[in-house]
């Protein structure tokens, strides 16, 4: 059985000030599509066979996503619920293990919810191509042909081709580097041997509790005390929050993908289907400056908007008129309540204009 696992419990800081804590970028609609992220991420689901989905998220967006997956009809997903965010290794932990202990041991589509696809058919192939590796008790990663030395994603590097005289039907993974930094993204890309981690993953829930576990055996300890803590109320599946509390902060990416891809003995479980499917992560403002239509002058402009001179840039009005004379490569997004003004290099570093807000609250 395939079981979709969705992940919308990031808190998505680098599209301040439209996406907020209160109101993540994954429950948005940012690009022309009526839908939010998480919603295109399920409705990329159709015409494959899998389980009713899970979705798991922070217990304080429980209703926004209740309300998303009603809008879909999907009232059969199950919704669980993290107390707090502790990134997606216990994430995913707590959903394989609460998969496997329902007895069936399915393959989970790991799925973030922050992603664009735009040729589904590619998506279902190389989903296909993933499913018998995942059968066979392989980690499966999905690679996407990098294009440019992006510093926000993860690096993998193609090992020997799992076919001979195939390289669509997948590598070894012969190392994963999460997030390098640009010296080392630009060295990887001259290289020609690395994809970027879409961060989407197939395997056996077993199977990935039993490779977490030998690198950080304490987030399956406390995910399985989380679990046995488990309480439903309506339609929302609860864990404990005190033993949640112990897991450590950490991604799939830094907690199991990078150890195992250095570990000689174990690295071989990992492999990368590559995936061309008009794939994007919508991470940051430069993503979405990417991916919508331009005017002559470059600018996507969304709202009442006048500019002159201007070149390259985003710019965005919620409630009032904004004007730009002679600026260029600049992101504007004025919202009722904040503006943010920035160079477009910039737009990863959004984060510390967060964390600095935070830090005066
Ligand atoms: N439930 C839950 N809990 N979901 C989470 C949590 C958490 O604590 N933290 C993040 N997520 C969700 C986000 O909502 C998103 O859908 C997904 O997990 C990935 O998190 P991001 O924070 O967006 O990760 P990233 O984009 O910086 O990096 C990951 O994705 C890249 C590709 O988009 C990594 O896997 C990179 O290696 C990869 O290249
Ligand atoms: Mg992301």
């Amino acid at each position: 059985m395939l079981l979709p696992v969705i992940l919308a419990g990031g808190s998505g800081t680098r599209l301040w000030p439209l996406s907020r804590l209160a109101y993540p970028k994954q429950f948005l609609a940012l690009t022309d599509s009526s839908l939010s992220l998480l919603q295109t991420t399920l409705e990329r689901l159709k015409g494959i066979e899998t389980a009713p989905p899970w979705l798991i998220c922070h217990e304080e967006h429980r209703f926004l996503a209740a309300e998303q997956l009603r809008q879909l009809q999907l009232q059969n997903a199950s919704l669980l619920l993290e107390p707090e965010a502790r990134g997606t290794a216990p994430a995913i932990a707590l959903t394989a293990l609460r998969a496997n202990a329902r007895g069936d041991d399915p393959l989970l589509l790991v799925l973030p919810a922050d992603h664009l696809i735009k040729d589904e058919a590619a998506f279902h192939s190389s989903l296909t191509t993933a499913l018998p590796l995942a059968e066979a008790g392989k980690l499966v990663t999905f690679g996407i042909t990098p294009t440019e030395p992006h510093t926000g994603y993860g690096y993998i590097e193609c090992g020997a081709a799992l076919s001979e005289g195939s390289e669509s039907e997948g590598f070894e993974v012969a190392c994963f580097r999460e997030k390098p930094d640009r010296v080392l993204a630009e060295r990887f890309i001259r290289s020609g041997k690395y994809l970027w981690n879409s961060g989407m993953f197939l395997f056996r829930a077993s199977r990935f509790v039993e490779a977490l576990s030998h690198y950080h055996p304490e987030i399956v300890k406390h995910c399985r005390a989380a679990l046995a803590g488990e309480s439903r109320d309506l339609d929302f599946i609860r864990v404990g929050q005190e033993a949640f509390s112990h897991c450590p902060d950490l991604s799939i990416d830094h907690a199991l993908m990078e150890p195992l891809s250095q570990d000689t003995k174990k690295r071989s479980a990992a492999v990368v289907v590559p995936l061309d499917a008009g794939w994007s992560d919508i991470g940051a403002w430069s993503s979405l400056w990417d991916l919508s239509d331009k005017d002559a002058a470059g600018n996507v402009t969304q709202g009442d908007v006048i500019s002159l001179h201007s070149r390259n840039s985003y710019l965005h009005a919620q409630s009032r008129l904004l004007t730009t004379l002679g600026v260029d490569d600049l992101i504007v997004v004025e919202t009722a309540d904040a503006v943010l003004v920035a160079h477009k290099d910039r737009v990863q570093d959004i984060r510390l204009l967060v964390s600095r807000m935070e830090a005066d609250a």
